[in-house]
């Protein structure tokens, strides 16, 4: 008889974003003739920029030649590309090609990284959270008993108005901390002093900081940390996940990456230090064969000058409708964070409403989509999240529709 790996059991039954795709393709089949406008979901609506498409169809051309032609490539990613971030994403900050590694997606590194760790480790996340880092670690049975909206042995460090969005240090020391910075979903930030405190309380404490920085390209304000190793000693205590999807459109492409330094250690049960680039070298070596040549062509012409100046244009096009979504709000006397050095607004429900209540009466009412701030985690209650990555037009009709609803 084949037995099941008993922690799926202590998952939610839906992924957040899946149950409420349902609950939207439910409410479109009731009424086909409404015009949804989808602010859920992080997904991008700029098409992929022309100099990653004139890469990716070279690209394309070599395949279709014997002389050219590429099979399986290294399952780190092809040097092009790893040399390329290096050269524009860590300058000065002394990270090496070989503590990159091209992946196809930073949601897909954040949970695969869980590999690495014994399952007995204490995680810390902030609450609310990107669900992916917690419910990875329910799958590898780290996270204990569902008990009231909480995990028994997962540390959650709210991230709310009453704390300005700073996550406290806990005083119950975890082993591995996750930290989103420009924040998943709150949209708020971390300056260089905030997170150095945060770097100092892992290196006291010997904890490993998961750093998902996928939302840097976002930061307008000056001394917010677009990598944690602009922060020093992170290179000691520090994994960081950076990613394509939602600065040049690669939802879809798929292409990320994760930087493991070679400087960062944990102990195996002899209290033997291990290096953890060996072990992620060593999963991905047997787990993954690397991301498409085609895709890291196309990735590597984001770094060319005409890539930079599309990817800019992107970022202030999704930058202008977090604006707009702000205004709104606040017209409305709505209360809202985020939508500065991000492309998440994280707004309060009016009227103290549920999150859920709140996306039914938003989803019927004006036929926007948005996500209740409750399915980030229990302090996300109250709160409700919405996208500036849709397009211009929608983002204003949205808000114009928002406004005029009774609330
Ligand atoms: C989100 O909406 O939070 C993101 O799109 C999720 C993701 O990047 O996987």
């Amino acid at each position: 008889m084949v037995k099941i790996n008993e922690n799926f059991k202590d998952l939610k039954e839906n992924y957040l974003f899946s149950t409420v795709a349902k609950k939207v393709s439910e409410f479109q089949e009731k009424n086909p003739n409404k015009k949804v406008i989808k602010l859920g979901i992080g997904d991008v609506t700029r098409p992929i920029p022309n100099s990653c498409i004139k890469a990716m169809k070279r690209a394309l051309d070599e395949m279709s030649n014997s002389k050219t032609f590429r099979g399986y490539g290294p399952e780190q990613g092809y040097e092009f590309l790893r040399k390329a971030i290096v050269d524009n994403e860590y300058k000065n900050l002394g990270i090496d090609i070989d503590e990159i590694f091209i992946s196809d997606g930073a949601k897909c590194d954040c949970g695969n990284i869980v590999d690495l760790f014994d399952k007995d480790n204490k995680i810390a996340i902030t609450d609310p959270v990107y669900p992916v880092y917690l419910d990875t670690n329910v799958m590898a049975g780290r996270a204990g008993e569902y008990i009231n909206n909480k995990y028994s042995k997962v540390i959650y460090i709210p991230l709310t108005e009453e704390n300005n969005f700073i996550p406290d240090m806990s005083k119950e020391i975890p082993d591995i901390i996750y930290l989103c910075f420009p924040n998943n979903p709150t949209g708020t930030v971390l300056t260089k002093e905030q997170l150095k405190l945060w770097v100092d309380y892992a290196k006291e404490n010997n904890s490993i900081i998961m750093f998902d920085a996928a939302y840097c390209e976002f930061i307008t304000q000056k001394d917010i940390p677009k990598s944690i190793y602009e922060i020093e000693g992170a290179k000691e205590v520090a994994i960081e996940f950076k990613s394509y999807s939602k600065t040049a459109g690669f939802t879809g492409i798929r292409c990320a990456y994760t930087v493991v330094p070679k400087t960062l250690f944990a102990w195996d049960k002899n209290k033997e230090k291990i290096q953890l680039n060996k072990l992620w070298n060593r999963r991905q070596c047997t787990k993954f064969n690397g991301v498409s040549y085609i895709t890291q062509r196309g990735a590597e012409a984001i770094y060319t000058k005409e890539g930079k100046n599309e990817i800019k244009e992107n970022i202030n096009y999704y930058m202008n409708n977090a604006r707009i979504i702000l205004k709104g709000l606040k017209e409305k006397n709505i209360v809202a964070y985020g939508g500065i050095n991000s492309p998440y607004v994280w707004l309060k429900t009016p009227n103290n409403i549920s999150s859920w209540d709140f996306f039914d009466k938003l989803l019927l009412e004006a036929n926007v989509v948005g996500t209740p701030g409750e399915g980030f985690g229990p302090s996300g209650e109250g709160y409700f999240r919405l996208t500036a990555f849709g397009s211009k037009e929608n983002t204003i009709e949205a808000m114009d529709r928002i406004k005029s609803m009774k609330i």
